[in-house]
């Protein structure tokens, strides 16, 4: 395992060009296998995460290419329909992607086969009762390590319409109902609580699908046909957040990020920052393949970060469309002037570590005050945070954030495992070094 050092940064200064999103990859793979015929993915993103998806479609038989180019990775995907999918010969391995295995989840429970799904010991952590229990209502037999953990064996066969209510907001479920429902005669719907990220909807029909949203509702035909697309996936947020974050906490910054994912569902931490006082532009704003895409420009003035006279709250509706977000915001939090309360955040728990507290005791570690909650965290603002070993427990966002706090404190900061970045963001430490001024 290594470690990375990191020193105090005075100021964030350049340009980035995001990876590929990892959300838009995830599908676009999964949906081009589903095609009838070969699909073209440019700016694929490089991540572990992503490239499991890819190992577990080329072990259900689809013939997947990948190239280097100077657009970023190219990925041709050979769908085969619907129902072209093989018989594994092994277990699939998902690795540490929840969205592998849930997703992929919904595809394999239309298949007239059966199927076993793993992964790390992390992600066999992490509850599949969520997928399990709507795909068993549309016809899949599942067995699961107590009826909740990987490994997952999924027998598919013919599915039936459901009409299914998310009892929490998530857009792994949704989609994997989604997939699922492609497979069944009819309607599948699915509502949530709350909004959460919306590109399988919006992707599925960019190849082809009759779907359809309404007031939360969302609907897919099943049993039609996709058709293969040439798609560019646009500029991961959520790996920018953490660029966006150093700019906006350290005075005269400015950095432009390239081509940026600006849908709606994926934006609340840009809309936290410019809230707290952070100026951020969005410019050249485009549609690409339905999704929003944009140009960012973040400037750090001297009250960035400072501008409420009372502490943050970030509840509700809020989580969701910034959950992936949440450990690089309580970094920023210790920076603003009364702090950050994030509450009904309790699925963070559930995710490649248990967030709050990884969030918490590193935060600690650094020498800030932070109170633990059941679903969040209070922080106070104007804390000073001191160099100190990080140890992010195996997962890509806390590394990343605590990276980001190590440019913020007094001192040399050290992530211990840091090549766990590479989950979702192989390249971070020397983009990081390119836009850095000690
Ligand atoms: C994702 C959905 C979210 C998010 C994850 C990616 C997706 O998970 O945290 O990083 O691509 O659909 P949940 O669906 O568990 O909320």
């Amino acid at each position: 395992m290594s470690s990375t050092v990191i020193n105090p940064a005075r100021r964030i200064r350049g340009e980035i060009v995001p990876p590929g999103d990892k959300s838009l990859s995830h599908r676009a793979a999964m949906i081009a296998a589903l095609a009838d015929g070969t699909s073209q993915v440019t700016n694929f993103s490089p991540c572990e995460d992503c490239q499991r998806t890819l190992q577990c479609l080329r072990a259900l038989g689809i013939a997947v290419g990948q190239w280097q180019t100077e657009k970023g990775s190219l990925v041709e995907i050979a769908g085969r329909g619907l129902y072209g999918f093989r018989p594994p010969e092994g277990v699939l391995d998902a690795g540490n992607s929840g969205s592998t295995i849930r997703m992929l989840s919904g595809i394999l429970a239309g298949q007239p086969f059966a199927a076993t799904i793993t992964g790390d010991a992390s992600l066999r952590r992490r509850p599949m009762d969520r997928i399990v229990h709507p795909l068993r209502l549309m016809g899949a037999t599942i067995t699961a390590c107590e009826d909740r953990f990987a490994p997952l064996t999924i027998r598919g066969g013919e599915l039936r319409p459901i009409s299914y209510h998310l009892p929490i907001p998530s857009a792994q479920v949704k989609s994997a109902i989604l997939l699922a429902g492609l497979y069944a005669p009819g309607v599948t719907i699915v509502s949530e609580p709350v909004a959460s990220r919306n590109h399988t909807e919006i992707m599925l029909k960019e190849f082809g699908a009759d779907v359809t949203t309404d007031e939360g509702k969302t609907s897919v035909v099943g049993r039609s046909g996709l058709i293969p697309q040439s798609y560019e996936i646009s500029g991961d947020p959520s790996a920018a957040a953490f660029f966006i974050a150093a700019a906006a906490a350290l005075r005269g910054s400015e950095l432009v990020v390239r081509r940026m994912l600006v849908n709606p569902t994926r934006t609340g931490f840009f809309d936290a920052l410019k809230e707290l006082g952070v100026t951020l532009d969005l410019v050249r704003e485009s549609i690409v393949h339905g999704e929003r895409v944009a140009d960012v420009i973040v400037r750090s003035e001297r009250e960035s970060l400072r501008q409420r006279s009372e502490p943050y709250l970030v509840a509700g509706r809020r989580i969701p469309i910034l959950i992936d977000e949440i450990p690089i915001l309580a970094v920023l939090a210790t920076q603003t002037r009364h702090g950050v309360i994030i509450r009904d955040a309790h699925e963070l728990r559930a995710k490649e570590s248990d967030r709050i507290r990884t969030i918490v005791t590193n935060l600690r570690r650094m020498g800030a005050h932070v109170s633990e909650q059941d679903d969040g965290m209070i922080i106070p603002g104007d804390q000073k945070l001191r160099g100190a070993e990080i140890d992010p427990a195996g997962d890509h966002r806390i590394a990343m954030a605590f990276a980001i706090a190590g440019l913020l404190a007094e001192g040399e900061t050290v992530i211990r495992d840091s090549e766990c970045v590479a989950v979702s963001f192989p390249g971070f430490f020397s983009v990081l070094d390119h836009v850095v001024e000690r």
